[in-house]
């Protein structure tokens, strides 16, 4: 018998925090609420079908997309998770029309950090049991430590990340994280609730056989996306290429970074700015992919130099292994 074991996210988190300079610990503690907000989300998830979860809410959020139980339920845990233990000082969220600017109960505020968050993606899928995730990006504030936070804090480029992480909720619960030093995965063991380091430094293959993009809105998408999507098909080299879609970008990415792969989600004559928002799905799943290795870009620059310049702005997104996203945009510039 053996009493080895893998590291818990608990000690993980205390081992890394000596690895920044001056670090006060704060990050690590921020880390640590969003790993106890994803156990309660992950627990819900689970019960769907058993518990009245499943299924529209009755409104819609301010992008005009119809919210789902369950993105309340999450937007809600994640939000009361944060502002209960007073580790940040704002928070922006898929689900409020505005950033939120937390306050201590003495009305100040010295917190250092802001989160971004799509507290539930791919919310459509629960009802069908299928993989959905939650995506979280962490900045420094930019405006003085002390004051209400303002929109600059909130609008700075993918670049500023500290870290950025997701948790799929699928056959197990993950969650992946970065804070600059590699992308590191932990799978939550249900039965203690304890996340165990499972996947330490992830890397995407620079090549890979998959291609993911919702082919429904092909009639729609730009020439040098269906000009690409025409050199996946064909029979050439390795090629075809498999095509893998879910329509949870947290699955579909966390798929392929284990397996190599592509994920697009192009501009289109209906959606003429994309559909995925830069704060909260691109520029945290950017900077996970890179750290892993791989590329991710707007199909013709990196997405984390985007300046944003609203909290729900929307881009094109092609992300994934190296040289596919590469050829990707070889066939963009065309
Ligand atoms: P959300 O549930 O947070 O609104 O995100 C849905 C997103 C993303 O998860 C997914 O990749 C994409 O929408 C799917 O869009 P289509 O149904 O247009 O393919
Ligand atoms: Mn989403
Ligand atoms: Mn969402």
């Amino acid at each position: 018998m053996t009493t080895e074991r893998s590291q818990t996210l608990g000690e993980f988190i205390i081992e890394k925090q000596e690895d920044f300079k001056y670090s006060s610990g704060e990050l690590s503690r921020l880390i640590n609420s969003l790993r106890l907000a994803a156990k309660v989300v992950s627990h819900q998830v689970n019960q769907a079908g058993l518990v009245d979860i499943v299924g529209a809410f009755g409104k819609q959020n301010v992008q005009g997309e119809q919210q789902q139980k369950l993105d309340v339920f999450a937007n809600e845990v994640f939000i009361k998770t944060l502002i209960n233990r007073e580790i940040v000082c704002g928070i922006a969220s898929e689900e409020e029309d505005d950033f939120i600017s937390i306050h201590g109960r003495d009305g100040s505020n010295d917190n250092k950090y802001v989160v971004l968050m799509d507290p539930l993606d791919g919310s459509s899928n629960i009802d069908v049991n299928v993989s959905v995730g939650t995506i979280f990006s962490i900045y420094r504030r930019v405006t003085p430590v002390g004051t209400p936070v303002t929109k600059e804090d909130f609008l700075q480029k993918g670049d500023n990340q500290v870290a950025a992480g997701y948790i799929v909720y699928g056959s197990s619960t993950m969650l992946v994280y970065t804070t600059g030093n590699g992308v590191h995965g932990f799978t939550l063991n249900p039965a203690i609730g304890t996340f165990f380091l499972s996947h330490p430094n992830m890397k995407i293959n620079e090549d890979g056989h998959i291609y993911s993009i919702n082919e429904g809105n092909y009639v729609h998408f730009p020439q040098g996306v269906k000009d690409y999507l025409k050199y996946c098909q064909a029979e050439e080299g390795d090629r075809p290429y498999t095509s893998r879609y879910i329509g949870s970008l947290v699955s579909d990415i966390h798929r392929n970074i284990l397996k190599g792969g592509i994920y697009i989600y192009p501009t289109s004559t209906k959606a003429p700015k994309g559909k995925l928002r830069l704060l909260y799905e691109c520029n945290p799943i950017a900077f996970i992919i890179e750290q892993a290795g791989g590329r991710a870009s707007d199909g013709y620059n990196r997405i984390m130099e985007v300046e944003p310049t609203e909290l729900h702005q929307r881009v094109p997104f092609f992300c994934g292994s190296k040289n596919m996203v590469e050829k990707a945009e070889e066939f963009m510039k065309k």
